[in-house]
């Protein structure tokens, strides 16, 4: 029997709540709201296969955990996530390390995929979920500041509409629901960095327990991991550069001489490179994230560099949210936590724009940057590494803030 690829086959032409986009935000919302007993309907402009297998983040913070714990799609995460409770940060040729649960009361993060998070709740939503349609394109929403909001969408190319009470944008970055507030009634805050990542999965068993993040005069390099018998790793380049340009050898080579050591011959284990990419780093939000019956959740509204590991959390926690008020209003008719979402949201969003930013700028060789710059980055890895208080605040960050 072949795994269904859509539940039911077509949407209903009218639904409480209409999600655009079935990455992590739309599908854990969904869940959320489904449990709730609120009617909702998802709609993905990409295939099955395509949203299952697109490589991005590693990491889950405990209240991603938890949240997906709670809503039933934890079963395969507790057999097979990978519970970590701690980093190891490398600066000037050392290694220290930041024990999470002793400096933050206890919390850890989980290696575990998007990927997998994503199978997980695509599997649980086509057998008893809200209907979720793939290769369904958004176009646009019209009447976000009236009642009943309009998603129009094209599928299997039938032009269709679906009549909502609400819409919520977990469309990612180059979504279309943003642009349904009105450019006046928005207003984005962005930076761009002048370095982007290799990032590449190989099959070897990972050469260290836990993930390493290493700060060198030739760039940053990290260590991560997705299974016991797959490391996932990435190296600092510039803007543009071109995989291609990057054989098997010279990445090895390269991540070395950055993981190096000054009084070990500590070498990462190699094996076969089944995936290159280039990422580039942004840091971006768009406020407020509600506009009438129209609100954002996820990429669609903030993106952080990738250090750190706060994309995937920020939108489970933007959802958690968001379904904690919807929930609220189904229940007893109160639009209070609704109201609020935007600026509750935000809130940690700024927290977690500013925790990447620093680990990014902390971590990373700015091409411009001078010897006393160079100087600075290392007197605060010191810091780190001397102050439990400092280090207690990387800590308390890298592990997720608690959500409310
Ligand atoms: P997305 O996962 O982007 O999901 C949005 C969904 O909406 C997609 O499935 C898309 O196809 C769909 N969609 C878009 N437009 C439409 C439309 N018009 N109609 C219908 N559907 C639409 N974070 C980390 O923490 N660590 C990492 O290592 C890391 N690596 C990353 C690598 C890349 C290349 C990218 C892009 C992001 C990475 N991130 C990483 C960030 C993290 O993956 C995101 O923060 C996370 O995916 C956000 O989830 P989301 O559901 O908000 O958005
Ligand atoms: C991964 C990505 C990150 O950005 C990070 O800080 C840690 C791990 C990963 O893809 O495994």
């Amino acid at each position: 029997m072949t795994a269904p690829t859509s539940a039911p086959a077509a949407a209903p032409a009218r639904t409480t709540v209409g999600i655009v986009g079935a990455g992590p935000a739309g599908l854990l919302l969904a869940r959320l709201l489904h449990a709730a007993g609120i009617d909702c309907v998802v709609l993905e402009s990409r295939d099955r296969a395509y949203v299952e297998q697109r490589q991005r983040a590693g990491i889950l913070e405990q209240g991603t955990v938890d949240v997906l714990r709670e809503s039933g799609a934890a079963e395969r995460l507790d057999r097979e996530g990978l519970p970590h409770d701690g980093i190891e940060l490398r600066f000037d040729g050392r290694a220290h390390r930041i024990d999470f649960p002793a400096l933050t009361g206890g919390r850890r993060v989980w290696v575990y995929a998007q990927t997998e998070v994503v199978k997980d709740l695509v599997a649980l939503q086509l057998v008893d979920g809200a209907p979720l349609l793939f290769e369904a394109q958004v176009t646009g929403v019209t009447g976000a500041d009236s009642s009943a909001p309009t998603i129009h969408y094209t599928h299997q190319g039938v032009d269709h509409t679906l009549a909502c009470d609400y819409v919520v944008g977990c469309d990612g970055f180059h979504g279309v629901v943003r642009e349904a507030i009105p450019v006046e009634a928005r207003q984005t805050f962005e930076r761009t960095y002048p370095y982007s990542w290799l990032g590449i999965l190989a099959d070897v068993p990972p050469s260290s327990d836990e993930l390493v993040y290493a700060h060198s005069p030739r760039g940053f390099a990290l260590l991560s991991m997705r299974s016991p018998t797959v490391s996932r790793l990435y190296l600092q380049v510039p803007n543009g550069t071109d995989p291609a340009d990057w054989s098997d050898d010279r990445i090895w080579d390269e991540l070395d001489a950055r993981f190096a050591l000054a009084d070990s011959d500590w070498k990462l284990a190699r094996g076969p490179i089944t995936a290159k990419s280039v990422l580039p780093m942004r840091s971006s939000v768009t406020e407020p994230m509600r506009h009438g019956r129209l609100f954002l959740a996820g990429d669609a509204a903030h993106i952080v560099p990738p250090t750190g590991a706060k994309g995937l959390n920020l939108a489970a926690a933007d959802v958690t949210v968001l379904a904690q008020a919807f929930t609220a209003l189904h229940r007893t008719g109160s639009t209070q936590l609704l109201d609020a979402y935007s600026a509750t949201c935000l809130n940690r969003v700024w927290r977690a724009e500013h925790f990447s930013y620093f680990m990014t700028t902390t971590l990373h060789t700015d091409p411009s940057q001078s010897p006393f710059d160079t100087r600075l980055q290392l007197s605060q890895l010191d810091r780190i590494a001397t102050s439990p208080h400092a280090a207690a605040e990387l800590a308390a960050n890298y592990a997720g803030l608690p959500l409310n």
